[in-house]
């Protein structure tokens, strides 16, 4: 992959797309992206095991490879990268890349150790794709906040884009883990679209609070009976430090639940 990636780059721009496959229209936005703005586009599809915690849905994670490469050929994607896990990850592999504050709050607190693998996995498929701009979905805000002081702090030459979020026409986020979700599991996960909608209406009237941001979010939730939080919270969209009062267009509210035993994550910035 190196060695193609090198060879590519002294002609043309690379745009890179890293994926965990079971790929959906939120994906395929970021390879169409890719396409408009480099000459070659490639795509990973590595299921990571770093950054799944022991209890976590590796083993079960949803797969779909054949799938997968038609939509991403479909898209205009120019090479997929699918290397094993034990390619990533030799016997003496033992370097890791940690992102300190940002990794923190939000899904870093509930999944310790989840963004030093997303980080060390993202670094390592930078050096073997050698993309000038890599694409990543808005739908994990932190991840982005993550990967952007990573390349940052390290003067990786890599761009990062980052893309809105896509959404089925009733509001619910696409994601990978939605496969899980039965018929009734599916009504019930549109709780975390509403209450984030509920949230950004309140803002709109309002100078509320983070308090009061928070309580609109779990009223619309209450409509959605059984669904357990994980967190919901409030937060500066640039540094994810905590907010007190909702600040015009720098408000971050992020949520994630459990629908059953599926962890689903959403977040507008408003
Ligand atoms: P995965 O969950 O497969 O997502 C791959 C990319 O697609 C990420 O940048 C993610 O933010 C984006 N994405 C997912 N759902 C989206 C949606 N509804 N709208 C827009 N973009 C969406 O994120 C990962 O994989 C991994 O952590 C990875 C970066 C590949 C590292 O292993």
């Amino acid at each position: 992959m190196q060695k193609l990636a090198l060879k590519i780059r002294k002609t043309q721009t690379i745009g890179f797309v890293p994926t965990m496959g079971f790929l959906h229209a939120g994906h395929l936005s970021l390879v169409t992206a890719a396409k408009k703005a480099c000459d070659v586009v490639i795509a990973s599809i590595f299921v990571n095991p770093t950054q799944f915690g022991p209890k976590e849905d590796l083993s079960r994670y949803p797969r779909d490879e054949k799938g997968d490469l038609a939509k991403l050929r479909a898209a205009g994607c120019d090479f997929v990268f699918l290397p094993r896990a034990d390619e990533v990850y030799p016997p003496d592999f033992q370097t890791y890349v940690t992102v300190e504050t940002v990794s923190q709050a939000l899904c870093g607190a509930s999944r310790p150790g989840h963004f030093r693998g997303v980080a060390t996995v993202v670094a390592k498929l930078f050096n073997l794709t050698q993309p000038s701009t890599a694409f990543f979905g808005l739908k994990d805000y932190q991840q982005v906040q993550v990967i952007k002081a990573m390349v940052r702090d390290l003067a990786m030459p890599v761009k990062i884009q980052a893309l809105a979020t896509v959404r089925e026409a009733d509001g619910l986020a696409m994601s990978s883990r939605n496969k899980y979700l039965s018929s009734e599991e599916r009504i019930l996960a549109l709780g975390i679209s509403e209450g984030l909608k509920a949230a950004k209406a309140l803002a709109g009237k309002a100078r509320p609070s983070a308090t009061q941001l928070v309580t609109a979010f779990k009223q619309a939730l209450a409509k959605h009976p059984d669904i357990r939080i994980d967190y919901i919270d409030v937060r500066d969209a640039q540094t994810l430090e905590p907010l007190k009062t909702y600040l015009p267009r720098r408000t971050l509210m992020a949520a994630a639940v459990f629908v059953g035993k599926t962890r689903l994550i959403d977040n507008m910035v408003f």
